[in-house]
């Protein structure tokens, strides 16, 4: 390698990929395919531009021959050990890295069942305490309370009775946004209607209804659509896909460039093709922000992780954000950061959201993020 940077990828039996390696400039990669002529077991997938310099397997031959004669078998017995040992290791590792994506996905599912359960039960009490709380504002109005009241103390009493039940209300309808939300968590309870759409003007669309809010904090919204003349059709929920970009970039306002500072968010949309899966959309969401802190990233996909319950956040947006994007959208999701210089949110989704998806086997984070 002369520059750039590659990842190499290997399937798991789940079809799954995993990150093995990465390749900086100065490395070297694929000779145990040029020595034993055996298929490589893993892909290399530029990850930045790079300048690579190929060796075909003669030349390289050629090469060794001439260095000594010996070499070509010794370097043969020794790859084949290597890629046995290789083998094992990764087996291990793709095995463990299997179980781990597993508990995830069972730890969000029974997460977000139970919240949205709770949800559910809570409304109907909340409902009969609405209704309660309505009837004394309709019964104690200011404009009765002097006709109800038999002197100035029972005036006052009923004024902040009015005043109570007024609070009452007003914390209702809080509540009843908040419920919303949480049912928002159980994909059961999320429903929506598919659609045709071409995906770039969806983007589009979907960022230009955050416009007016990203003027006034300043954000400078960019959306750059990568995905050529034709493949631009996208069969899935337009609505779930437009809730998901306003949580991302709801975020960006509020946590990557705080107290309205602003700054640039760019929404890239490309395709994504690879011969051993159905062609997708790739999403990236990024801003050049204040970054999350390593400790956090693995929590920001949890419900109820925020940083920021003290100017409002609930902790559900990305939770939400997850669950419609693997569930309802059978797709992934992953987020990238680095404190200081920004964050990184990349989706891949399927260009057609299939009306009954297969069992769902567990969705790897895939690299690069
Ligand atoms: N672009 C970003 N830059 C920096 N931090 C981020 C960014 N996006 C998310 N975070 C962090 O991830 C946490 C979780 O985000 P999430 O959207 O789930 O919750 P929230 O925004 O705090 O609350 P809610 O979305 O329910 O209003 C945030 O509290 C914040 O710390
Ligand atoms: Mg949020």
């Amino acid at each position: 390698m002369l520059s750039g940077a590659v990842s190499v990828h290997s399937l798991d039996d789940q079809g799954e990929e995993v990150e093995l390696a990465r390749f900086q400039p100065g490395a070297f990669f694929g000779e145990l395919a040029l020595i034993d002529a055996e298929p490589r077991s893993a892909t290399g997938v530029v990850v930045e531009d790079s300048d690579l310099f190929r060796l075909d397997r003669a030349a390289f031959l050629g090469l060794l021959d001439r260095a000594h004669p010996m070499l070509k078998d010794l370097l043969a017995g020794l790859s084949a050990k290597i890629r046995n040992n290789n083998v094992q290791y990764f087996e291990l590792r793709l095995q463990k890295e299997r179980l781990r994506a597993q508990a995830e996905i069972d730890r969000h599912r029974s997460i977000s069942q139970m919240v949205a359960g709770v949800a559910h039960e809570i409304n109907t009490p909340l409902g009969i305490v609405n209704n309660a709380a309505s009837l004394i504002t309709e019964m104690i109005t200011p404009k009765a309370i002097p006709a109800l009241a038999k002197d100035a103390r029972a005036e006052a009493v009923l004024t902040d009775l009015h005043d109570a039940a007024t609070l009452i209300q007003n914390n209702i309808v809080r509540a009843g946004q908040l419920i919303e939300a949480f049912k928002n968590l159980s994909v059961r309870n999320v429903t929506g209607r598919k659609e045709q759409v071409d995906f770039g003007g969806l983007t589009e669309e979907a960022v230009g209804l955050y416009r007016l809010k990203a003027q006034q904090s300043r954000l400078r919204l960019e959306v750059i659509d990568e995905l050529g003349e034709a493949g631009r059709t996208w069969e899935g929920f337009p609505g779930h896909y437009t809730q998901v970009i306003l949580n991302l970039l709801t975020n960006i306002d509020r946590y990557a460039y705080p107290d309205g500072q602003g700054g640039a968010v760019k929404v890239t949309v490309a395709q994504e093709n690879s011969p051993r899966k159905a062609p997708r959309f790739r999403v990236v969401v990024e801003d050049f922000g204040r970054g999350i802190p390593e400790k956090d990233l693995p929590k920001v996909f949890d419900a109820f992780f925020t940083t920021g319950r003290a100017i409002g956040g609930t902790g559900l947006g990305l939770a939400i954000a997850h669950n419609l994007v693997t569930s309802a959208l059978q797709g992934t999701i992953c987020i990238a950061s680095e404190p200081g210089e920004g964050t990184r949110v990349v989706m891949r989704l399927p260009k057609i959201v299939e009306d009954e998806p297969a069992e769902e086997a567990p969705r790897l984070n895939e690299r690069p993020c």
